[in-house]
């Protein structure tokens, strides 16, 4: 293991009825407080109403940001930071999936510095504070409801980066599982696909002595291996959506993390293929990591093969580390499959007309991943392969 120091400060407030919560979690910070959702799911659904009437309960004054995109954009950030710094806002409330949230986060800080807060998704500026900010989560998938990360989409330049702060992490998430019985077919698969893929990120690693991570690890990957395809069948039951969404914030709240450095190289190439055609994240992933995990599988062929054998129940009798590891990665596709993820980024209709602008945006902070460094020549071959 590495040497780490952990923090997660998130409060999580898990289960049915605790919107409630609202009530006593929110006015501790201010009056004024700024909603932020989406597109209009919780319109439809009723959490919209349920969330007024908690807050109007709670004696505060209601602002609101509609409307945020998935893959969220700069230009709806700076709207919601407008609001802030007119309306003298006290606190954030996000209702919705992870771009609600992710876009919450910069509104948040943005709200605390006086620049353009593209200048806090690329590093120019460091944040220095943030307003405090409260999350309702309607997905199962990225983990930002317990994470400091967000993910921004510049839609000028067709930039996407992932940035955080220490003032990025929520004062409280409420998970409701609820809440997310109505995600439809399409982004409920997206939702297990990103989960799934931020543990391969996290297992895929260069630290040694990490068993307890790894079963960990392994020990996620198979409960939502077992219920996925349950979900898919049946998006109404209640018990499989409280356990894909408990595994969505496990998957990426740091606990799986503690001691190693996670490889991270997939997200990134990514984010570069989302900027350019704004594809699900999750559909770029199902059709990008096993890619990523062919080119990689010698790396470290003892590592895949432990996936295999123990996530996939690949049998290893006679079979070289790097031929199991293989069959493991076959399976991999076989499942994200079964239960309707892409395969071929041209199921998106994307052909090799831009892959050199994918590989230049993927490669625009250096050489990246922790597991194996990707050059712009292994990004193109991913890429390729992916077609
Ligand atoms: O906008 P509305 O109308 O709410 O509809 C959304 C949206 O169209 C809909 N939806 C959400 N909850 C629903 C629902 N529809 C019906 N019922 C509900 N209960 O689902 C659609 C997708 O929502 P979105 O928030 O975009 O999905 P997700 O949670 O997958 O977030 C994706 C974004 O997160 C970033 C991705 O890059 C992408 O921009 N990521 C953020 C991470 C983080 N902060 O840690 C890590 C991830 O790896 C990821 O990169
Ligand atoms: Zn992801």
């Amino acid at each position: 293991m590495n040497a780490f120091s952990f923090y997660n400060p998130v409060k999580l407030i898990f289960g049915k009825g605790q919107l409630e919560k609202v009530k006593t979690e929110l006015p501790q910070y201010g009056k004024r407080v700024l909603v932020v959702y989406g597109g209009g799911s919780i319109k439809k659904n009723g959490l919209y109403d349920e969330v007024m009437e908690t807050l109007k309960e709670a004696d505060l004054d209601v602002f609101e940001l509609s409307g945020v995109e998935p893959n969220p954009r700069i230009s709806t950030a700076r709207r919601g930071i407008e609001i802030c710094k007119k309306e003298k806002i006290d606190s954030i409330l996000a209702v919705g999936g992870g771009s609600v949230i992710d876009c919450a986060k910069l509104i948040s800080n943005g709200a605390k510095y006086d620049g353009d807060a593209w200048d806090l998704v690329t590093r120019k500026a460091t944040p220095e504070a943030g307003l405090p900010f409260g999350t309702v989560l309607t997905l199962a998938a990225t983990g930002s409801e317990m994470n400091a990360g967000s993910v921004i989409t510049n839609e000028e330049t067709q930039e996407k980066y992932g940035w955080g702060s220490p003032y990025t992490f929520p004062k409280f998430s409420i998970l409701d599982p609820t809440y997310t019985l109505t995600v439809p077919a399409d982004q409920t698969v997206y939702g297990i696909v990103d989960m799934m893929s931020h543990i391969f990120e996290q297992y895929f690693h260069n630290a040694t002595n990490t068993p307890v991570q790894d079963r960990m690890c392994e020990g996620v990957l198979k409960a939502i291996i077992e219920t996925a395809p349950k979900l898919v069948n049946d998006l109404e039951s209640y018990e499989h959506r409280e356990t894909i969404l408990f595994a969505g914030t496990m998957g990426l709240n740091n606990f799986l993390q503690m001691g190693y450095n996670g490889d991270w190289g997939t997200h990134n190439v990514e984010h570069a293929v989302s900027a350019v055609y704004d594809i699900p994240h999750a559909g770029g992933l199902a059709i990008l990591f096993p890619q990523w995990m062919r080119h990689n599988l010698k790396v470290n062929p003892e590592r895949f093969a432990q996936m295999a054998v123990r996530v996939f129940d690949v049998d290893p009798e006679g079979k070289t580390a790097e031929e199991t590891g293989n069959e493991g990665i076959d399976r991999l596709r076989e499942f994200w499959s079964s239960i309707g993820a892409p395969e071929q980024l041209k199921d998106y209709d994307i052909d090799d007309s831009k892959v050199d602008l994918i590989t230049e945006k993927a490669m625009a902070r250096g050489e990246f991943g922790n597991f194996a460094k990707l050059k712009s020549e292994d990004v193109k071959e991913i890429l390729v392969a992916s077609l």
